[in-house]
């Protein structure tokens, strides 16, 4: 059956008028800099989660420039609980180029805004078709989903050639004539479509506006788009987390190194047995010493084994590495998100 695929476009456009999403807080302005600063934040982190970040960030630092001119430990500081922290590391980056490099005014064209830090294709196109009405295709991992079901598109998207042709694929979706002002409704249907009706496990197709066209739809099965591709291999890595405490309540923290995991966020220190954790605490204080239940935190590639050993000692006392933060300190340092749980019990 030869399907009409110049027909997405215009289905799309006329679903997101409808029944898209609007009242988004990064929807409220068409300015590359609060657009970016959302799309960096929705890189690998969910809507829900993302809100209420992206409102104290722009509150804080309500212009590029301003951000620009900022701390870095104070960035890392508010995006703390988002993850994946280098891309507050490049978020700052990019804030000085723009600024340094660009006047303050982020670029139009898509080779220039890629060359940003942390700026990609997927993101470079958000921005250039959200804010700027350019046609190009963004691509994310919503965006695959509902693509390569519409497409039926079986090629397992780890090779290169596979996302290759995916591209090309979206390039030729993309609105023509009279449809390519309506780029920003192109660009937002696409990912709401994905968020609302496309699920990953269980979508809605009774609720598609391109379900007649959806060749995943016509094939009976459209979960089984995108191709499932090799799983991972996990890892798993165990820590003993020493929790060291005043009486007054500050905490003794170092800043992490600048590779592996939690880089340069700050932590507390961190052993690779119990054992080796007792060897730093005085046998007068062994006896003291508390041991919370072990948990799990899961991140991309393993999965990490973290047992809390906690201690009250003398504000007088040193632990190599780092320094006391006091109470009202520590709370603003960029913390990965089950210290910070772990040091507020
Ligand atoms: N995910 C990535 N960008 C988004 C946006 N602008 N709105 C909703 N979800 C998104």
């Amino acid at each position: 059956m030869a399907v009409d695929l110049a027909g997405f476009a215009p289905l799309l456009i006329k679903w997101q008028r409808q029944h898209g999403r609007h009242d988004l807080p990064w929807q409220k302005s068409l300015e590359p800099y609060p657009v970016w600063l959302s799309e960096i934040m929705l890189q690998q982190t969910q809507v829900s989660t993302v809100k209420a970040y992206y409102e104290r960030f722009l509150s804080r630092w309500p212009r590029v420039e301003d951000l620009a001119a900022a701390e870095l430990d104070e960035v890392m500081g508010l995006w703390s609980g988002l993850g994946y922290y280098s891309r507050a590391r490049m978020l700052h980056r990019c804030a000085q180029a723009v600024v340094q490099e660009h006047a303050g005014v982020f670029p139009r064209e898509m080779a220039a805004l890629q060359k940003l830090p942390g700026i990609g294709p997927s993101t470079a196109a958000a921005i250039a078709s959200l804010c700027f009405g350019q046609a190009v295709s963004i691509m994310d991992g919503n965006v695959r989903r509902v693509l390569t079901r519409l497409l039926a598109f079986d090629e397992d998207l780890a090779l290169s050639s596979a996302q290759k042709n995916l591209n090309q694929h979206a390039h030729a979706l993309l609105p023509q004539g009279r449809w390519v002002k309506s780029m920003h409704q192109y660009t937002q249907g696409l990912m709401d479509l994905g968020a609302t009706v496309c699920h990953s496990r269980q979508p809605d197709c009774e609720q598609c506006p391109v379900r007649a066209i959806c060749q995943g739809h016509a094939s009976g099965a459209p979960t089984a788009f995108p191709r499932k591709t090799r799983k991972l291999v996990r890892r798993s890595q165990a820590w003993w987390l020493l929790l060291l405490r005043t009486p007054e309540g500050a905490v003794w923290l170092h800043k992490r190194p600048a590779t592996g995991i939690w880089a340069g966020l700050y932590g507390p220190p961190v052993f690779d047995s119990e054992a080796l954790a007792r060897a730093v605490i005085p046998v007068a204080w062994q006896e003291k010493l508390e041991i919370p239940a072990p948990f799990v935190h899961v991140l991309t590639h393993r999965d990490l084994h973290l047992h809390p050993l906690r201690l009250t000692v003398p504000a007088s006392s040193t632990w190599g590495d780092g320094r006391w933060f006091a109470a009202a300190e520590w709370p603003r340092l960029g913390l990965p998100t089950p210290l910070r749980r772990l040091l507020s019990e």
